[in-house]
């Protein structure tokens, strides 16, 4: 692939920034890649309706062929042409739309199979970022977006994060500051009898319950069974170095990174922490404070979503070579955490009675 120059465009005022906009739908008309913000996470977006375009998009993520895009779409009308919307979805929409969630579809014929990866079934989103969807009208298609990561990294929540995979491989980024939820869309599939969550997000299970009754229960994944969002099964989110995760009552949360600390230490290691705030504060003796990464105040699930990707991805020259990191309890938006935690460590826990 030709090495391009990577711009950085800050969007700090949408009106005055229209013709940034022209320029970067037009891009996207043209079949080249542009990377935005969303309230999630960064997507590296390309013209979902061309096949060629969304290509470009698995090759500078270096991501496997058969793992199916999502479109991002600014309206009503747009969903209609890729989709067809089932009953179900119609109240998801109508509760959570715009915002942080993608409902599976059945796909129409206008949308490439390359998009789906060979599915009948289509991801949409409507983004609630004004950015995503000022890009989305000026391109005037609906955009195939992943995550602006290269695959198996963590997902960029800051446009400096998706400049560090990207560099070279876009033309141009939209920087509009820090993601505000920090962990991708919740997708329902709403193509069965009952809704099911294939990836849990800030749309959490409670809220979706609440506007569609019951819902399938949350999948166990026997080791022979595909998961059924494809690209859950790949490796995911993972830091440059090695993390553990430590699941300990409070009271002996700190004893327990005492002992991980002082053990990766005897062992020539330079052990790093991802922790909450209180931890972080109990920890200043024993590890340098270039080696901690604080993703909140203990339990504000908010911003420890916000801050998770950006903590794991300080640790990519922080000089650390293990990390371990604080959990949180799975329900509500701590399901979405925990899901993208694991995955971060390759389901390394540590967990103390
Ligand atoms: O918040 C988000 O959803 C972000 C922002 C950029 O919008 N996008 C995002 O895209 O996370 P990506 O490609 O990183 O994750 C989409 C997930 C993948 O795991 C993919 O396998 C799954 O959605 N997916 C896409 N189409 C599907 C389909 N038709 N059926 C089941 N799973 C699907
Ligand atoms: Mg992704």
């Amino acid at each position: 692939m030709k090495k391009l120059r990577t711009r950085i465009e800050k969007i700090s005022n949408i009106k005055s920034a229209s013709a940034i906009f022209d320029e970067a739908g037009a891009i996207i008309r043209e079949g080249s890649l542009v990377a935005f913000p969303t309230e999630t996470v960064y997507g590296l977006g390309a013209n979902g309706l061309d096949a060629d375009a969304c290509a470009k998009i698995y090759e500078a993520k270096g991501r496997p062929s058969d793992n199916p895009l999502i479109l991002h779409v600014a309206d009503r009308a747009m969903i209609d042409r890729a989709a067809t919307v089932t009953e179900m979805a119609e109240r998801v929409l109508a509760a959570f739309a715009p915002g942080p969630v993608t409902v599976i579809l059945p796909k129409r014929d206008e949308v490439p199979p390359r998009v789906t990866g060979g599915l009948s079934t289509v991801g949409i989103r409507m983004p609630d970022s004004d950015i995503a969807r000022a890009l989305i009208r000026a391109a005037g298609v609906p955009i195939a977006a992943p995550s602006a990561n290269r695959s198996g990294r963590p997902s960029p929540t800051t446009a400096a994060a998706v400049f560090a995979d990207m560099e070279g491989k876009i033309p141009l980024i939209l920087d509009g500051g820090s993601c505000r939820f920090g962990v991708e869309s919740t997708i329902v599939d709403c193509t069965g009898e009952r809704a099911e969550i294939l990836r849990p997000g800030a749309i959490t299970r409670e809220m979706l319950a609440e506007v569609l009754g019951e819902l399938a229960p949350p999948p166990i994944l026997r080791e022979e069974e595909a998961p059924r969002a494809p690209g859950m099964k790949y490796t995911h989110y993972a830091p440059l170095a090695p993390l553990t995760l430590i699941d300990a009552p409070r009271e002996k949360l700190y004893d327990a990174f005492c002992v991980a600390v002082r053990e990766a230490a005897e062992n020539g290691k330079r052990p790093g922490v991802i922790v909450s705030r209180e931890l972080a504060e109990a920890l200043s003796a024993l590890v340098p404070s270039k080696r901690i990464a604080v993703y909140g105040d203990a339990g504000d699930l908010s911003a420890m979503a916000a801050n998770l990707y950006e903590s794991l991805r300080y640790f990519d020259d922080a000089d650390a070579d293990v990390l371990f990191a604080e959990t949180v309890e799975e329900a509500g938006l701590g399901v979405a955490i925990m899901n993208r935690l694991k995955k971060a460590a390759g389901g390394r826990i540590r967990f103390i009675d």
